[in-house]
Parts: C-alpha cells; sequence; structure tokens
C-alpha cells in the first residue's frame, strides 16, 4: 500500500493531518485510524457507503467501467477459460492452480463430499416448512461440531486445518443443500458419485432418485457452474463483511460462514433472484405479458426487480456473461414457460426503451440468474442456498485474509448516542 501526502482536516480552528493511502487500482482513502485519539471525533457513514473497512488483495470492482476481476484476473477470462473450482482455488490460495494443484484440490473437494451419518437426525428434527437458508446456516455452524479440530477458535490451530476444513465446506454446503431439498421433497436422499465433477454431482444428488437418475444436460451443468463462478465473490458485500466480522473476534470458519449465510438471506441481499421469479409470477397471474408493468415501473408505481445495480453504473459484467449462458439453456431445454415469454419482454424493453437506457437500468446477474434456476427447476426457496455455494469460496478467501494478518483487530465501530441522557432511576407503578 503506497503511503503518499497527508489529507488535512480542519476541525475546531485546530489542522490534523491524515495519511492518505493509495490502492493498486489508485483507489484512494485518508486514514482516520488516529483521529479519534487526536481530536475526539469520530467518522458517521451509517451503512458504511464511504468506508473502506479493510484492505484486501482478493477481489477488485470498478462499477463505473463494469469491472470484476478475481485476484487480478478479469471474470470475462475466467468465466470463459475456468471452473467454478478452479476460481475457488483461485480465490483462495491467490494463483490459478497447476494442473497437479488443481487434480488435488479436487480430489480433497470429492472426499469430503459425503455427510457424518448422525448428521441425518439433524435434518429430521427441522419443521417440515424450514427455509433452507436457516437450514444451511445451522447445518455449517453443526460441521464445526462434528469436525471440532478444525473449529478450536485458536487462529493458529484453525489456521493449520485451513486446507482440509475449506474442502469440507466447499464440499459439503452443496451435500447439505442437496438433502435439503431431498427431504422436504420426501424423496430418499441419492449419495454423490466419484466420477463426476463438482456441479454434475450437485445436480445428481438434488434431481436423481434411486431407481431415476438425473442426467443433465452439459449446457445446464455449464450454466450452473457460471452462475457460482460469478457468484464467488463480490468485494465487501453484506455477507462477506459478516464473515469478516465474526472472524475478526477469533471464531472458527464454520461459525464465520455460517453467520454469512444468514447475512446472504435477506431479501435486499442474496434473496434478489428470488424476487425476479416472484415479479413474474406476479405478471403472468395479472393477464399481463409484461407490458402494463414496465409502464408502471416507469411511472414509478413499482420496480423491474433484476435491473438496475447500486455499484455498477454501466454494466454489470456477470449479467453480460450470464444473458448469453441463459440463451442457450433456454434453447437447451426448450422451455415454453410463459414467465420465461415475460422475461423476455421485459430484457427487450430494458435495453431499446428511453426510460431504462437514460438511468442506466440494466438486467442484473439476478435477473439472468433467476431465470436460469428456474428453468432448471431449482425451487424458490433454495435459489439463495445456490448463492452461499457459490459465495463459499469468496468467505474462505476473506476469513483466511483476516486469519493470516498478524494486524487484524476485532472490528468495532463506534456509534453516535441519540438515546436519552442520563436521567434520574424512578420506579414505575
Ligand atoms: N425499475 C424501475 N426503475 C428503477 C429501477 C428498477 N429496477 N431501479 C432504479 N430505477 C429508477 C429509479 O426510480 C430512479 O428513477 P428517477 O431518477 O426517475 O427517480 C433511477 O432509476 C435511479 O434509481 P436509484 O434508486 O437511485 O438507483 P440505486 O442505484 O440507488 O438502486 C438498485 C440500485 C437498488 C439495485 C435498484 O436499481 C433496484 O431496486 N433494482 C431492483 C432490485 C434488484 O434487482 N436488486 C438486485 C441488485 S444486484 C445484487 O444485489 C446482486
Amino acid at each position: 500500500m503506497e503511503l503518499e501526502k497527508k489529507a488535512i482536516l480542519k476541525l475546531e480552528s485546530k489542522e490534523y493531518e491524515l495519511p492518505i493511502m493509495i490502492g493498486t487500482e489508485n483507489e484512494r482513502a485518508f486514514d482516520i485510524r488516529s483521529l479519534r485519539k487526536l481530536s475526539g471525533y469520530v467518522t458517521f457513514d451509517d451503512g458504511y457507503g464511504n468506508t473502506a473497512a479493510c484492505a484486501s488483495k482478493i477481489t477488485y470492482i470498478d462499477g463505473e467501467k463494469g469491472i470484476l476481476r478475481y485476484r487480478g484476473y478479469a471474470i470475462e477470462d475466467l468465466a470463459k477459460n475456468i471452473s467454478f473450482l478452479e476460481a475457488a482455488r483461485l480465490l483462495i490460495y491467490g494463483e490459478l492452480p497447476t494442473p497437479e494443484e488443481l487434480h488435488e484440490f479436487r480430489n480433497s473437494i470429492l472426499n469430503n463430499v459425503k455427510i457424518h451419518t448422525n448428521v441425518d437426525h439433524h435434518f429430521k428434527g427441522f419443521p417440515a416448512n424450514s427455509h433452507p437458508m436457516a437450514i444451511l446456516s445451522a447445518m455449517l455452524n453443526t460441521l464445526g461440531c462434528y469436525y471440532s479440530e478444525m473449529a478450536t477458535n485458536d487462529r493458529q490451530s484453525d489456521l493449520e486445518h485451513l486446507d482440509v476444513a475449506a474442502a469440507h465446506l466447499i464440499s459439503k454446503v452443496r451435500t447439505i443443500a442437496a438433502m435439503t431439498y431431498s427431504t422436504q421433497e420426501g424423496h430418499p436422499f441419492v449419495y454423490p458419485k466419484p466420477d463426476l465433477p463438482y456441479t454434475e454431482n450437485f445436480l445428481h444428488m438434488m434431481f436423481s432418485e434411486p431407481y431415476n437418475e438425473f442426467k443433465a444436460d452439459p449446457a445446464v451443468v455449464k450454466a450452473l457452474d457460471l452462475i457460482l463462478l460469478l457468484h464467488a465473490d463480490h468485494e465487501q458485500n453484506c455477507s462477506t463483511s459478516t464473515v469478516r466480522m465474526v472472524a475478526s473476534g477469533g471464531a472458527n470458519l464454520f461459525a464465520s460462514v455460517a453467520a454469512g449465510v444468514c447475512a446472504l438471506w435477506g431479501p435486499l441481499h442474496g434473496g434478489a433472484n428470488m424476487a425476479v421469479v416472484k415479479m413474474l409470477e406476479q405478471i403472468h397471474e395479472s393477464g399481463d405479458d409484461g407490458g402494463n408493468f414496465i409502464e408502471d415501473a416507469k411511472k414509478g408505481k413499482c420496480r423491474l426487480m433484476g435491473f438496475g445495480h447500486r455499484v455498477y453504473k454501466n454494466y454489470d459484467p456477470r449479467a453480460k456473461i450470464l444473458g448469453e449462458a441463459a440463451e442457450k439453456v433456454l434453447s437447451v431445454l426448450n422451455k415454453n414457460d410463459p414467465l420465461l415469454n415475460i422475461a423476455r419482454k421485459l430484457e427487450e424493453a430494458a435495453l431499446s426503451d428511453d426510460y431504462f437506457i437514460s438511468r442506466k437500468l440494466y438486467p442484473n446477474v439476478d435477473f439472468y440468474s433467476g431465470i436460469i434456476l428456474k428453468a432448471i427447476g431449482i425451487p424458490l426457496n433454495m435459489f439463495t442456498v445456490l448463492f452461499a455455494i457459490g459465495r463459499m469460496p469468496g468467505w474462505i478467501a476473506n476469513w483466511k485474509e483476516i486469519a493470516e494478518n498478524p494486524e487484524s483487530r476485532i472490528q468495532r465501530p463506534r456509534q453516535i448516542f441519540e438515546g436519552h441522557k442520563s436521567r434520574e432511576f424512578i420506579q414505575k407503578d
């Protein structure tokens, strides 16, 4: 990190010199760590919209230019050339794997796919209508109990076990997802097959039945693998910041990613792809083909879910990649789903209507991931779980970055107190 000139901050006629930090891509910040000690002032930034909460080497985003890079590699190059598992290894360890390293990583993921049979009874204990995200978070933390030697909350020891703990989590997050689905559907759980790659094995565990093996079309496998890769990390978003926050207190990897799942669950974060399908259903049920909804959106009466983005103001590079994959999947599956026809109409309108063009409202990644997941047959309440499977490597990479940094401190923001001043205690009758 380059430390250049200093910023001068004037408070009550006193001047303070604050070091300026410059990142690899020329992002600039001034370092306020000493400000409170020197002046008594803190900074206020509700929602952290203007706060760099950490320095990180994992993912870079430039929302104005539509850039997303994992460890310096453009997302477009990664999507074209590598699989989700290779991207996972890149994110966690910082470099593209050699063929031998990849082979070892794949084997370790494969060897850790099975869930301890004692875990079965946990699944049976959840009420039938439990949300899969609640189950996922609970089960990831439970895994830490089964592999307690990897979840000691002793940072050095947890770091020594990181490789195998990461393999357990990347592998088992999809097993837990598939077990949740089969339990809720009342199907017997089908065990993973050793010869199937990561994403295909997941689809096998989700949709195969003991006497009816599911054979996934290669276009479907490719599209789902792309969805996972494109969601694998996204800088300091809500769930990743949560993982880092929990990790900063010294909690183990299992506990930290379980917290990440809870943060991802919210509709403002991982739940947006579900909102896309709900919107399509709502449009369909009203008898509209999408045209009236678009007009209502232009009048500000509703929002087109899956359009626009807080960070990407030119285009969402992930949406560009996934849009092409969606076309392929839909044509391979030959889906004549009225919801998908509505989706096409909305997309056409957004790309040609001046209201959307002038406001830079392009379809975002959730629009296409929602459509693809629906076409594949993933149930709506599992959409965010799929997001969590994809995001797991990013959470692990961020946990590792915190745990390996000898200077990392517990995260403990300040506040501006707006409650009562000190008052006299009088018991109420
Ligand atoms: N449909 C219709 N109009 C929209 C939409 C939309 N989806 N999004 C923004 N606008 C309009 C606003 O009404 C506003 O119009 P105005 O200038 O006439 O008042 C203008 O575009 C700017 O809107 P803002 O709310 O300022 O944009 P902001 O950057 O704050 O919001 C957000 C971004 C939250 C993503 C927004 O576009 C939205 O609500 N989209 C739908 C929800 C969604 O898809 N979320 C997923 C995001 S991707 C992700 O999280 C992985």
